[in-house]
């Protein structure tokens, strides 16, 4: 069985919780600053890597070594898979989980690198800019996975890691399903593809098989999207009959534009999420995943009381929601939801006493992440919840 690094995107510990959630708890190797490596017997990186919005790039380790080594071992590397290949190289080198990479041994590395290739006939041409670490997506745009190679020294606990890049995050794509899908609505819900993918990965569990996710928030569809994409029956309810008609437009045209594999389905329904009842949802649902209400949207950082009144009104409807929906499901449902909390800089009011309210309405949590941005006023924990 072969090792992998995946390198972890920016909320560490949700990205980590994702790849153990689809990879497994028993085949993590360790876990590390920016990486967290796993043994893998896959056959698909970029299937898998596309699978994944936590997971920056997976890295295949050819070598564990000491740091004496690294030189040769990279030397090894390009000469074993070089030799024969004709045509113009591009090359990136990428030091991870130092805190302040090493722009020498950078520099060194490339250079040398440099030297091998063209020893081998090649030339080449670095992507790598004043001897510092390459950003992920300049790798994807110079395609240098397609077009050479991207060499990865990756300090573990006790060894050097060092591999080369077989999956990248493909950020057209995922472009592409947030800003060119037919409805978007900045007021209702800016889910991004990548958080949606990572709560149903959550809400999986080694999420192979196909389920049937339901979104009783949908909005304009971003997780129903998600979840065809990834090979899932979906449905979507929403209060908003014109946010049903999103979703059902926007699913349409991921089916359409993507034709995603196992043949999935979709409905839409308009219902109230607190007044859910089994003739409206007659299906054995696999999982919740829902970004759920958030609240009002805001300009400004809302006041204590207006905390207090938005945290208030949706405490009463994650509880009736919750509580409605218990009864229509089987055991051993997952609800993977987003609770609101207000950041003003560095400081985070999370969302108050929802433990109480989940054991009310018969759940407990398994799991709680931060998701937040800079620029956030209202931001999203990511809770996962199974039955009592
Ligand atoms: C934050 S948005 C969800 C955005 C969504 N994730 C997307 O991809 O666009 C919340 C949605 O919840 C809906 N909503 C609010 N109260 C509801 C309720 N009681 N039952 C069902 N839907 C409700 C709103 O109409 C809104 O579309």
């Amino acid at each position: 069985m072969n090792l992998y690094a995946f390198e972890l995107g920016r909320k560490k510990e949700l990205c980590l919780a994702e790849l153990l959630a689809v990879l497994g708890e028993e085949n993590l190797v360790e876990k590390n600053m920016d990486t967290a490596i796993f043994k893998s017997e896959e056959k698909n990186f970029q299937d898998l890597q596309n699978s994944l919005g936590g997971t920056i790039k997976i890295i295949e380790i050819f070598k564990i070594a000491q740091a004496t080594q690294i030189k040769d071992s990279v030397k090894e590397y390009l000469e074993e898979n070089f030799r024969d290949k004709t045509g113009k190289i591009n090359f990136s080198l990428t030091v991870l989980n130092q805190k302040f990479p090493d722009k020498i041994l950078i520099k060194n590395l490339l250079i040398s690198s440099k030297k091998i290739l063209k020893e081998l006939g090649l030339n080449s041409r670095f992507v790598n800019q004043n001897f510092g670490n390459t950003k992920p997506s300049t790798i994807y745009k110079a395609r240098v996975i397609e077009k050479g190679v991207d060499i990865n020294i990756i300090y573990g606990n006790k060894n050097i890691y060092i591999g080369n890049t077989v999956a990248i995050q493909d950020i057209d794509n995922y472009s592409l399903r947030d800003f060119n899908r037919p409805k978007r609505d900045a007021l209702v819900g800016m889910l991004p593809p990548k958080l949606a993918q990572v709560m149903i990965n959550l809400a999986l569990l080694k999420g192979k098989t196909k389920g049937i996710i339901y979104d009783p928030f949908c909005g304009t569809g971003v997780i129903p999207m998600e979840g065809l994409l990834m090979g899932h029956d979906v449905i979507g309810s929403d209060i908003d009959q014109r946010m049903v008609e999103y979703t059902q437009e926007n699913c349409n045209w991921l089916i359409k534009t993507f034709k995603p594999e196992n043949n999935p389905s979709f409905r839409t329904f308009k219902n109230d999420a607190r007044h859910l009842t089994k003739t409206e949802l007659p299906e054995k649902i696999t999982a919740i995943v829902t970004e759920g209400y958030l609240g009002p949207a805001l300009t400004k950082y809302p006041t204590e009381g207006e905390q207090e009144k938005t945290f208030r009104e949706l405490s009463n409807l994650h509880l009736n929601w919750l509580k409605q929906i218990h009864a229509l499901t089987s055991k051993d449902l997952r609800v993977v939801m987003c609770l609101t909390g207000f950041k003003k800089n560095a400081s985070i009011t999370h969302f108050p006493r929802f433990k109480e309210l989940a054991t009310l309405a018969g759940y407990k949590i398994e799991n709680t992440y931060s998701y937040d941005r800079e620029d956030q006023i209202v931001i999203r924990d990511i809770v996962i919840l199974t039955k009592i």
